[in-house]
């Protein structure tokens, strides 16, 4: 059984960096996606606070389909360009919304979200897997230093596709 150690790092970048290792060893020598999709998520969302979804959509016949996930059930389908997620898809750059209300593109799945970040998950021949995406009720949740640290983690999570 996989336990996650308890977080000793009080900085968010040490959080980060202590999440990150911990991600490498819970999906170590596991090759299939969804189990690690499923485990990624989990690890997340029960080790950072402050969020209220957290997950994956994957490209599938030139859409994204939401994935493994924690939190409440999501909307299924969102097309490239569409919402926060879709955006980050066609564009291929991490999007960080401070007030999702006050972004005109955002689609929300849960009431509750008034933040987002969402990192685009690009393969090694530049094909494109899909997006994580990371909900939180609270406004201006995410940072710079989110933005690296997610970058990071989603970086460990493609590296088990190498
Ligand atoms: N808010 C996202 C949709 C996905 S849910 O947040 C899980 C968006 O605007 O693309």
């Amino acid at each position: 059984m996989f336990e996650a150690a308890p977080m000793t790092a009080t900085d968010k970048p040490g959080v980060y960096a202590e999440l990150a290792q911990q991600a490498r060893g819970l999906m170590h020598g596991e090759p299939n996606l969804v189990a690690n999709a499923a485990n990624f998520a989990a690890l997340v969302y029960h080790a950072l606070p402050g969020l209220n979804w957290c997950g994956f959509y994957f490209l599938d016949g030139g859409e994204l389909v939401v994935g493994p996930f924690q939190g409440k059930p999501a909307c299924i389908r969102i097309a490239l360009g569409r919402g926060v997620c879709g955006i980050a898809a066609a564009t291929r750059a991490t999007q960080v919304v401070a007030d999702v209300a006050a972004h005109p593109n955002h689609i929300y799945c849960d009431g509750a979200a008034r933040s987002e970040i969402v990192v685009p998950l690009v393969r090694g021949d530049g094909g494109l897997l899909g997006v994580w995406d990371v909900d939180s009720p609270h406004l201006g949740r995410f940072d710079e230093v989110d933005r690296v640290g997610m970058e990071a983690l989603c970086a460990e999570f493609m590296q088990t596709l190498a």
